[in-house]
């Protein structure tokens, strides 16, 4: 059983893929993190995100990496949509994706091509959104908790450029796939729209 869960940042879609990942007992893989990795590892080697060459060396990093609490931060997430816009970067980590889609017991990705580009033949896919100014808002809320204060127009602001980035690039651009189900979560509490992914995906099984 694989399960694609794609949608734009802050839309969700990681706490509902986290969630579905407990309920149906599948390794989960969060592929923005990949892509995250690789954004941190070119500045931190005084490289450029937006220059190919640079993005490209940063493809290759070290595992450990992926556990640094850094990448969770917005700038992590700008430079990562910037690395993500270059084909060879986004060429670099297709396998490990599609090797963690083939696990022998099935699994779960959330991202913005898994249902288009990495797992095309997943047996359910969710395109997750939500409105741009509640996902401004939540993101707010969640920072605010970690004591950051930064304000809902400059997030709202940094959330329409990476929307604009993330649709607008050549290569996978984030778009819902014509056979993934859409679920807006922008008038759903978390408990809700867990809740209606795991109908869906029980829909999509049930109709195998
Ligand atoms: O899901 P996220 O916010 O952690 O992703 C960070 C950036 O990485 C996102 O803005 C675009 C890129 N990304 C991508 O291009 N493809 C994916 N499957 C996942 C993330």
């Amino acid at each position: 059983m694989i399960i694609a869960v794609d949608g734009p940042a802050a839309s969700g879609k990681g706490t509902i893929a986290r969630a579905l990942a407990a309920h149906y007992r599948l390794p989960y893989l969060d592929t923005g993190l990949l892509y995250r990795a690789v954004g941190l590892n070119v500045v931190r080697g005084g490289g450029n995100p937006s220059d190919p060459d640079d993005a490209l060396a940063g493809c290759q990093f070290d595992d450990l990496l992926l556990g640094d609490p850094k990448l969770r931060s917005e700038d992590a997430g700008a430079t990562a949509s910037i690395v993500s816009a270059h084909p060879a970067v986004r060429a670099a980590l297709v396998e490990r994706q599609r090797d963690f889609a083939a696990r022998p017991g099935g699994a779960i990705l959330d991202g913005r091509d898994i249902g288009t580009v990495i797992a095309p033949h997943a047996d359910a896919k969710l395109f997750v959104r939500a409105s741009p100014t509640v996902r401004a808002q939540r993101r707010h809320a969640e920072m605010a908790g970690m004591g950051q204060m930064v304000s809902v127009d400059t997030l709202l602001a940094e959330i329409r450029e990476r929307d604009r980035r993330d649709s607008t690039r050549d290569t996978a651009p984030l778009v819902q796939a014509a056979d993934a189900d859409l679920l807006d979560t922008s008038l759903l509490s978390i408990e809700t729209a867990v809740q209606r992914a795991i109908a869906l995906v029980d829909a999509r099984m049930a109709a195998r």
